[in-house]
């Protein structure tokens, strides 16, 4: 398993280019199954779940190819199979996005049930409660799902669950609903920019959804739906939101560009708090962060409140600031693997329920420490960029699945970071 090996205490400073999202494009592979003819995906960010993604496609008969960087190309024509097997859904969560694009092209599907991960408890009832309203029927056998419907037919579906909004349940349910017969209308539908990429997509594909980005999200179904050509995937705003929190932990000076500045407004609202000078131009965000950095109070919630996805990257930066804050993760109340490792680097936080109480400290000290999962990687990535002495990551492949090309990206702004190939 490859390493990081981080020797902290540079500044980082310069500018480095935001690459396309990751939570977008996966819907948006998945659903280009729902058309007969091929579609070309451009702003395609290169990243483990990507590769995944594209595994499962080609398992499934579709022909995936990259054409040039950035840029996929997928010929759902071939499409043999309506499985999803294990070996390939428990690699990525995501995979589940391929039961509500199944559905809707042949109105039946088989896939693996995702297993549990190591944020917390991540059920997927809301997505087969919204399938079972569009009436399919839905099993679950030997570790599968057999969903089938002979017809979908659209009604009204109320998605929301014990966190509010489920990003995943609404572009999945989405999928299906368009090629439904008839209105569907799903209510407490998330509003996550990703959403509103996946409802842009679909309708360039010949769908009718309105309202994406809204709590209440109507679809009239079609019969048919075509390939898209050129469709550009929006800007990942958690690895903008990263390199952003980047420079506030290092206390730099960074230019994060080709960004969607109004994806990050609960970001960009909480590092000013903290005294983080912050401009923007076009898709420009300049952060300056050579001043002072305060601590600050973050609570997670669904767009357009502040990605859990950046909620380790923040309790870094509070880890060095000059006083208390608290962070408290609403959408997976037990999403901090990384408290114990920032502790290792001589963070002093303490949980309180669940909250985490942290009290800044002077300085961290480089350690060992262990990735856990994917953003609570890009987390300690970026405290090991503050940390003085040498930091070492590992299992780094967590970080792999989500950020592309990141040590490079950070060694362009000055990190001292190297990979450490495993044999
Ligand atoms: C997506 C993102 C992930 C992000 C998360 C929250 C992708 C590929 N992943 O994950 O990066 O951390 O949104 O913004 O886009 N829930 C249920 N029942 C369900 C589904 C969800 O109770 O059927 C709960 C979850 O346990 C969680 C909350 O709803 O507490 C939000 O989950 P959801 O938005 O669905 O997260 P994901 O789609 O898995």
């Amino acid at each position: 398993m490859d390493k990081f090996l981080i020797w902290g205490g540079e500044q980082l400073k310069g500018e480095t280019p935001t690459s396309g999202s990751k939570n977008a494009v996966l819907p948006i592979l998945a659903a280009s199954l729902l058309a007969e003819t091929p579609s070309t995906i451009v702003n395609c960010p290169w990243l483990k779940d990507v590769d995944t993604m594209v595994e499962i496609l080609d398992a499934m008969g579709v022909r995936v190819q990259r054409t040039f960087e950035g840029t996929l190309s997928i010929d759902p024509g071939p499409l043999a199979s309506h499985e999803a097997p294990y070996d390939l859904v428990r690699k990525m969560r995501a995979s589940i996005y391929v039961l509500g694009a199944l559905l809707g092209r042949f109105g039946k599907a088989t896939v693996s049930i995702p297993g549990g991960c190591v944020i917390g408890p991540r059920p997927i009832d809301l997505h087969l409660k919204g399938f079972a309203e569009l009436g399919a029927t839905i099993e679950q056998r030997c570790g599968y799902i057999f969903a089938e419907a002979p017809e979908l037919v659209g009604r009204e579906i109320f998605l929301g669950g014990p966190q509010g909004s489920s990003v995943g349940a609404t572009a999945n349910v989405l999928m299906a609903a368009v090629k439904a017969r008839g209105t569907t209308r799903i209510t407490s539908a998330a509003c996550e920019p990703e959403v509103v990429d996946l409802a842009n997509f679909l309708n360039r594909m010949g769908a009718k959804v309105s309202d994406a980005g809204s709590p209440t999200i109507t679809v009239e179904g079609v019969s048919e739906l075509h390939g898209v050509e050129g469709y550009e995937v929006i800007p990942d705003r958690i690895e903008a939101g990263t390199f952003m929190t980047a420079a506030a932990v290092t206390h730099g000076d960074v230019t994060v560009t080709g960004a969607e500045p109004a994806h990050l407004q609960s970001v960009i609202a909480k590092l000013s708090e903290a005294g983080v000078k912050i401009e923007m131009h076009n898709g420009d965000i300049h952060v300056d962060a050579t001043g002072d950095v305060g601590p600050v109070d973050v609570v997670t919630q669904t767009y357009p409140g502040f990605p859990t996805d950046l909620q380790a990257q923040f309790m870094a930066v509070a880890t060095l600031a000059d006083g208390l804050s608290r962070v408290v993760d609403k959408i997976y109340p037990n999403r901090y693997m990384h408290v114990m490792e920032y502790a290792r680097l001589g963070a002093n936080i303490t949980m309180d329920a669940n909250s985490a109480i942290v009290r800044g400290v002077e300085h961290l000290s480089g350690a060992p420490i262990m990735a856990s999962d994917l953003r609570a990687s890009a987390g300690l990535v970026l405290a090991g960029l503050a940390a003085e002495g040498e930091t070492t990551v590992l299992r780094v492949y967590h970080i792999d699945r989500g950020y592309e090309d990141i040590e490079e990206k950070l060694a362009r702004l000055g990190a001292k970071i190297k990979r450490v190939k495993s044999n």
